[in-house]
């Protein structure tokens, strides 16, 4: 995973839970933690970090991962202002695939970051369908929902078939609620 995705995760543990925080959770995870955005790290060390942050970000490792997506949004947001640019959820979420990963492995070589089938074709819901070797989907959920929240949005997030109980895929379907 590149370390633009740790750098995030930094950044959200300082900002929800105060500086030297982070510190902490890289004690606790016995890692030495010196991510630069282009280098790759093994997923191992996310996991690692997930384990090791503060009981307020969750019981399981799913509240966890949905944490560290809702929460590392806003610095994604400040790294690549332009994609969140005269733009809804909606639109945010159908330029993914031939959008934001795409630039992302331009600028971050080595980068993998997952491709989704998009069907926006029903009123008021997005479905995506996730598959990938590293079966974060709860981080992909945390990722809308803190998308949502950028753009003050306010959805429902459900997954009615998830790789973590034996599906081939994830389905992370998306119900956006009437402003
Ligand atoms: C709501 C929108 C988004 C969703 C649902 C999403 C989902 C994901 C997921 C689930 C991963 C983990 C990799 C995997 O599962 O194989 C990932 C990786 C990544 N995403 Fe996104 N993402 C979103 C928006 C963004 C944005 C705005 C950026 C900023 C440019 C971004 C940059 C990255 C990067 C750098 C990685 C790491 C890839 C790697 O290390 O190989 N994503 N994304």
């Amino acid at each position: 995973m590149k370390g633009l995705i740790f750098s995030a995760v930094e950044h959200a543990v300082e900002r929800v839970f105060g500086p030297g925080e982070w510190d902490d959770v890289l004690d606790n995870a016995q890692l030495d933690g010196a991510y630069t955005s282009l280098g790759n790290y093994d997923d191992a060390e996310l996991v690692a970090i997930v384990n090791a942050l503060p009981e307020d970000t969750g019981p399981g490792i799913d509240d966890r991962l949905r944490w560290v997506g809702v929460n590392a949004m806003p610095f994604l947001v400040d790294a690549f202002p332009k994609f969140f640019e005269d733009i809804d959820l909606r639109g945010l979420l159908s330029s993914l695939n031939h959008m934001i990963h795409p630039e992302v492995r331009k600028l971050y070589p080595g980068a993998t970051p997952p491709d989704f089938d998009i069907d926006d074709s029903e009123e008021g819901i997005i479905s995506l369908r996730y598959q990938s070797e590293r079966k974060l989907c709860w981080l992909a959920e945390g990722f809308v929902l803190g998308a949502a929240a950028r753009f003050d949005e306010s959805i429902t997030v459900k997954q009615p078939q998830c790789m973590h109980v034996g599906a081939d895929h994830c389905d992370l379907r998306i119900e956006i609620h009437p402003s």
